[in-house]
Parts: C-alpha cells; structure tokens; sequence
C-alpha cells in the first residue's frame, strides 16, 4: 500500500509540475496576445484622431472637438480620450476624465518630447487603463499631444480566469490520475500476485497445479514461464516420490513369472488380453525340409508371455520368419508356445516396401535418431511416413478384427513401431483399455519437433489411456512435448494429458529383467569353468572386460574401444593382462548408417589390436553375431567387468543382465550414465561415454577393486535387480491400465491425418 501510495503521489506531483508550466506559459501567451491586441486598436485609431484633432484645434472648434472626442469614445469603447498642450497641461478631454485623472500621464510628456507616439500601463484606482500618445502639430512645430485611454483590466481578468482554469484542470487530473493509478496497480499487480502468492501456498498440498493464475501477457509472462517450470519439477518429484514409495511398499514379495500370472488373472476379471509388438514372440524358419521355431532373445518375450499365459490373451505381431507363413491357419494365427499352446500368436504380412517404409525407414531412420541424442540425424521421408501410418492402419484392423466381439478388451501396444496405434484402436473401441509402452527415451521438446509430424505422433499416443515410459524424465519431456505442440490441459499433479475429452495417463515403468535367483546362492547349474571357458576362446590374459551390444551407434561401442585403448596406454602393466569381448550383434543391416558403424567398429578394434599387438595377445575380440541368451550368460559371468557405454538408452538390459548373472557377487559395472539403468544402478561404476580418460580410469578401478567392495556393490545391485525385475514392471503396467474405466464413446472425430485408407482393408498374403 505504501508503494502504492508513494507511486501515486510521485505521478501527481510530476503530472502537476508539467501542468504548472503549461498554464504558466499560456497565461503569459495570453497577456501577451491581449495587450498586442489593445495597442493595435490604439496604433490603428490613433492617426486618425490626430489628424481630426489638429484640424480642430483651432480657435471656436472647440465643440466640434469635445463632439468629436465624445463619438470616438463611445464608438471605440474607450476609457476616455484627453488633449494637452505643448506644456503638458490638459486642453479637453471627455467627460469625466479629468475627475479621475488628478496629473498628466507621463506617456504625454514623452510623445511630445519626443514627437513620436508612446505608450504605457497605468493603475488607476481599481483600473488598469493602457494609453496611448501622439503629438499634434501645426505646421512643422508640436503643439500639444492626444492620449487614448483604454480599459486595460479584462487582461489581468482573463489571466486570473486562465490560472483558475489551469488549477481546476490540474485537480481533476491529479484526482484522475491517483484514482487510474490506484485501480490500474491493484487490477494488473496486487490482485494477480495475491492470487499467485495464494497459488504457491497451495502448492505444497498439491493442489491446483495446472496452470498458475498469472494473467497470459507480455509483462508477466516470463515470471509465469519460470513459476510455472518450478511447479512441474516439483510436482514431478513428488509424483516419483508417490511412486517410489508405491515401489518400496510392493517390494516385500518377490515376483516370480507365478505371481504374475496369478496376479494378472486377479486383475484382468475375465478381460481379454492383446499384446501388440513389431517382433513376434515365435518365429518359424526352414532348416531343410525341417521347420524350427526361433525365440528372439528379447526381453519382451520373457516379461509378456506369463501374462498372456495367464489369461489365453492374444499377441499380433509381424510375421518374419521364411516359414511363417506355413505354420498359419487361414486367419493368420497360430497357438503358441509351440510345446504347450496357449494363447493366440496373430501374424500381419508385411510386403518389402511396406517394410522399408515403416521399419527400417520411418522408425529406424526416423524415430530411431530423433529419440536417442547420438548425434546421428533422422530422416524424415514422406513415402516412410505414409507406409508407416498405413502399417499402423494394417496392425489396427487385424487387432480390431482379433477384438471382435470381446468385451472391454486390455491392450498392450509396444514401442516405437506403433505411436499411431493407440488412437486407431480407441476410436473405433472406446472400450477398450489401451496402453503403449515406449521403450525407448524420450527427448526433450525441441527435439521431438524437429518431426514434421511429431502432432500426428502426439495425437495418436494420446489415444491411450496410458502411455509407459522406462523413467520420469522420459514422462516429463513426453508431456512437455505434448504442451509444446498441442492444445490440452495437462494435470502435472497426476501426471495426466486430457485432450478432445479423452484421459491419458503417463507413468514410468522402468523394464528390467527375469531375475528371480535367490540371494546369496548361485544358481543349480554346473559349476562355471572359467580357465576352460577362456581358453576355449583362446583367451590367455588374466583380466576379461566384456561389452553385449546390437551393432547400433547409440551403443557407444567406438568410444568403449577408445577408452580401452587409452587405458593399455596409461597402463602397459595390463598390456597381455587384458582381453575385452566385444559381442556386437548386427542389426538393421539393411540401412546404410548401420552398415557405416559396423565397418567403423571393426576399423576401430583392427587399428588398436594392430597397435598393441603381441604374441599371444588380441586386446579386443569382436564377436559379430546373434547369441542366445545362455551364451551370453557365460561371458558375463567369467568377465570381470562389464562396459555399458551408450550415448542414450532408454534402459539398458544389458547391464541388468550382467547383474542377474552374477550369483558369485563379483565382476564390476561399468554404466553410461546416459541410460535408463544408472538410475537404479547406483552401485555401478557411472561414466560418460563421451569421457575417454574417466572411461579408461573406470577400467582400471574395476581391475583393482578390493574384493569386498566388488562384492559388496554386486550383492545392492543384485538385490534391486531381483527386487524390480520384469515380471514386476508387467505387473504394474497391466494393473494400472486393468484398474482404469473403460470408456462409453470415443469423445472426439478421429483426426483427419489419422483416418483411414483403402490400405487398412489391404493384406499382403
Ligand atoms: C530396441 C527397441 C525394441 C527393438 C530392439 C531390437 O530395444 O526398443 O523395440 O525390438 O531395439 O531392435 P529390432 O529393430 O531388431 O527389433
């Protein structure tokens, strides 16, 4: 109030300082133009009357001019008009001048001195008369001098009334402005940052955070902006907070691939299951005349199959092997697992351009490089983009065909494959629960829309009713993406996107890995042979460093061999002492920057190898194709240290199955601090990739661990592993999306980008 105040006094007083001046100028201006006026009425009167009264002067016309004095002073509105003699001394005049005029004005001895006309103010009693003088002559000599007297007081009339004016004027705006300022200040200012100071009280209950009260304008805008930020994070932290507690609190149990599917049943209530993926969990290919069915090493297959086990769901995925499409029946499924069917394997043909386009085109060329930040640019290709949506379009009405007359069906869309999906099956089966689980990062806003159709993408997300991502800051950029780019009310509160009427809720599932081992124990098997194993690979060195990775450049396998090879330079003791193992499973070979890295990635371990070479000794092995599973598991477990170096990883399952493989409790993680799983894995040795000297030194720090620290570090990292394994992170994520109500009616028109083309009716058989 005080500043209000002071405010208000500050601009009255400039405002009436400025007024001041003005009225003072005016007043004086308006004298000044008066008075002009006055003499010009006496300059212009005055030869006249000089020369009528000279010719009167003479002897007996002295009533012609006392006559003629008369006229001109009514006619002119004058004062009074007065003749004198050479002398000074008054000859005539007009009636009752002389009783108010008790001495000759000086201005008349002046004109006849110096016989030119003069003039002058003179206060006469309560008047201000302005005379005006001229000398009379006869012949060539002055006889006497006429003096016109004019009323002069209206000019100090209309002075005072202009300063009465300007004081009247200079009130009514003081008054004016005080009472705008005062209005203006409490409407723009006061108000709105009550309301704020009151917004951020409420802050801390979590209350009302969904947009601050700050009006939208330039002026506060800014504030608003960085308020606004502070609010998120913090209703982020605590949103993760809820979870982490919600986390530890379901920790007591373990889960086992049982309890999933125990619990799945429970939740589900008899809802039919769909899973959705580009890779399918079997796949059949011709060995000669005999059929094999593969398993993909995916993680995906281990966490997802107890779930549709649990409850006889159905999984619709690509058809990719050579022999796929002889295990089908005439609806393209099959009943899986081969040895003990069931549930439901759907296949989708896919023709070769279709393939193209969507996979290694617009996801893997596209989506791939526009979610990881490993500085490889996306491409972006209209033809990829219409194969995609028409691929997605193709998935869409298998599982609608699959949906058909299921009641309230639970769907599981994964990956990147499929950001279309959501919102194809949701307008057509507002019942169904949908649910996409993004398994890769999500980058930051500014990233995202460099996408020419990153609205489309954000559109068909947001069909779902829950979107899944591996951490919360995944969340977070998602939802910031969404703000960026599209009209919705974002709930940072419960971390929920509403838009056309429809609920999207975005939670973070971090994935992870079937690990169920006891603690403590090592596992049943045999009893691991180390020396045996390494000298199988002809490996002769004391110290094993492995790396399992898809031949993908968001791996941070170059940096890894760099970092190995500054480490054999700072410390030539471990020259023939270390071997690494590179397993470098090739992938997407068909696109060129894959084909680029995978000669890159040779060049680079031949160029090291070659440096350090020595009898008996290969720095680095690179092993370049596809491993199970078990045969991963047993370098893993003779190595003594694990590099994860990518530049960007969603998760990251290799470092936690470098964990689940180690029930001796030994061997040392080192972890890019870029993944998903150096949230978790604090226990891990944490780098940055891009760090080669820190890399090199994390090398050495895992060769010389103490024991009781190595092992130490491996028990925390084997017990959080255990405790947030795969079956847990299925769990949540199917009981969230189960515990949702399905909706009676697709709220909104299907966006025009999204609708459909004669390709959803298309197959490719
Ligand atoms: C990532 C993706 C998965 C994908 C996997 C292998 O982990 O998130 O969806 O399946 O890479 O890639 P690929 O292209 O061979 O399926």
């Amino acid at each position: 109030m005080r500043l209000t105040l002071r405010l208000v006094i500050l601009l009255v007083a400039v405002t009436a300082a400025v007024g001041l001046l003005f009225a003072v100028f005016e007043a004086r201006s308006d004298r000044r133009a008066l008075f002009h006026e006055v003499r010009a009425r006496a300059e212009s009167l005055g030869p006249y009357l000089q020369d009528h009264v000279e010719a009167l002067l003479a002897p007996g016309r002295s009533t012609d001019l006392q006559n003629l004095l008369s006229l001109v002073e009514t006619r002119a509105g004058m004062f009074g008009i007065a003749v004198y003699d050479d002398q000074g001394n008054p000859l005539t005049g007009t009636p009752g001048l002389f009783q108010v005029l008790n001495r000759t004005p000086s201005v008349v001895l002046r004109s006849i001195g110096s016989n030119a006309g003069s003039s002058e103010f003179l206060k006469l009693g309560r008047n201000s008369l302005f005379l005006y003088a001229l000398p009379l002559h006869s012949g060539p000599s002055t006889v006497g001098a006429v003096c016109l007297f004019y009323d002069s007081s209206y000019i100090d009339a209309t002075a005072a009334r202009d300063w009465r004016n300007a004081l009247y004027v200079l009130l009514i705006e003081g008054l004016l402005i005080a009472l705008i300022t005062f209005l203006l200040i409490r409407w723009r200012f006061t108000q709105p940052l009550a309301r704020m100071a009151q917004w951020l009280r409420e802050m801390p209950k979590g209350a009302g955070l969904a947009a601050s009260p700050f009006p939208r304008d330039d002026f506060f805008q800014p504030l608003a902006k960085e308020v606004e930020h502070i609010a998120k994070t913090l209703s982020a932290a605590r949103a993760s907070a809820q979870e982490e507690a919600h986390l530890r609190a379901s920790a007591q149990a373990l889960w086992t691939a049982e309890r999933l599917r125990i619990h799945v049943r429970s939740k589900l209530r008899g809802s039919p299951l769909f899973v959705i993926s580009n890779r399918e969990p079997y796949s059949h290919v011709r060995d000669g005349k005999s059929l094999q069915v593969v398993v993909p090493p995916s993680g995906l297959v281990t966490a997802l199959e107890p779930v549709l086990l649990a409850c006889d769901g159905t999984w619709i995925a690509q058809g990719s092997g050579d022999a796929d499409r002889e295990t089908v029946d005439e609806r393209d499924r099959l009943r899986v697992p081969p040895r003990d069917p069931r549930y439901t394997l759907r296949r989708v043909w896919l023709s070769a351009e279709e393939e193209d386009g969507y996979y290694f085109g617009f996801a893997n060329e596209g989506l791939w490089p526009l979610c990881h930040i490993a500085h490889t640019r996306p491409i972006f290709r209209t033809t990829d983009w219409e194969s995609y949506k028409s691929v997605n379009q193709k998935f869409a009405q298998a599982a609608l065909e699959e949906m058909k007359g299921a009641e309230s069906p639970v769907v599981l869309v994964q990956d990147y494959h499929f950001a279309l999906l959501p919102l194809l099956i949701k307008s057509e089966r507002p019942d169904a629960r949908v649910a996409i689980f993004w398994h890769i990062p999500w980058p930051n806003p500014q990233a995202f829309g460099i996408c020419p159709w990153q609205r489309e993408l954000l559109e068909g997300l947001l069909g779902a009713d829950l979107v899944g991502f591996h951490i919360q800051s995944h969340c977070n950029r998602f939802v910031e993406s969404v703000d960026s780019a599209l009209e919705s009310r974002i709930d940072w509160d419960h971390f929920a996107v509403s838009r056309g009427g429809h609920r999207t809720l975005v939670r973070r599932y971090p994935i992870s890995v079937a690990f169920t081992g006891a603690p403590g124990k090592p596992s049943p098997a045999a009893p691991f042979d180390r020396d045996a194993f390494l000298k199988s690979l002809g490996i002769q060195a004391l110290f094993l460093g492995v790396g399992v990775d898809r031949v993908d450049y968001t791996k941070g396998i170059p940096e890894r061999f760099r970092a190995i090879e500054r480490f054999l330079d700072k410390y030539p003791l471990y020259h023939r002492q270390f071997t690494f193992v590179q397993i470098a499973a090739p992938s997407r070979t068909r696109i060129p920057r894959y084909q680029e890295l995978m000669t890159e990635v040779q060049a680079e371990a031949d160029r090291i190898n070659h440096r350090f070479a020595a009898p008996d000794w290969t720095p680095i092995l690179l092993f370049g194709s596809q491993y199970s599973h078990e045969e991963i598991d047993v370098y893993y477990k003779a190595a003594d240290l694990c590099m994860v170096t990518s530049l960007d990883d969603g998760m990251n399952l290799v470092a936690k199955e470098f964990v689940a493989a180690r029930d001796d409790e030994q061997g040392v993680l080192i972890l890019s601090r870029f993944t998903g799983a150096a949230r978790e894995l604090r226990d891990a040795l944490i780098v940055n990739p891009y760090d080669t000297d820190q890399l090199a030194e994390a090398v050495r720090m895992a060769l010389e661990m103490i024991p009781e620290e190595r092992q130490a570090r491996m028990q925390r990292l084997r017990r959080l592993v255990r405790e947030h394994n795969i079956y847990r992170w299925a769990a949540n994520l199917v009981s969230d999306l189960a515990e949702m109500r399905p909706e009676s009616g697709w709220p909104t028109p299907l966006p025009e980008t999204l609708g459909k083309t004669e390709s959803t009716e298309k197959t490719d058989r």
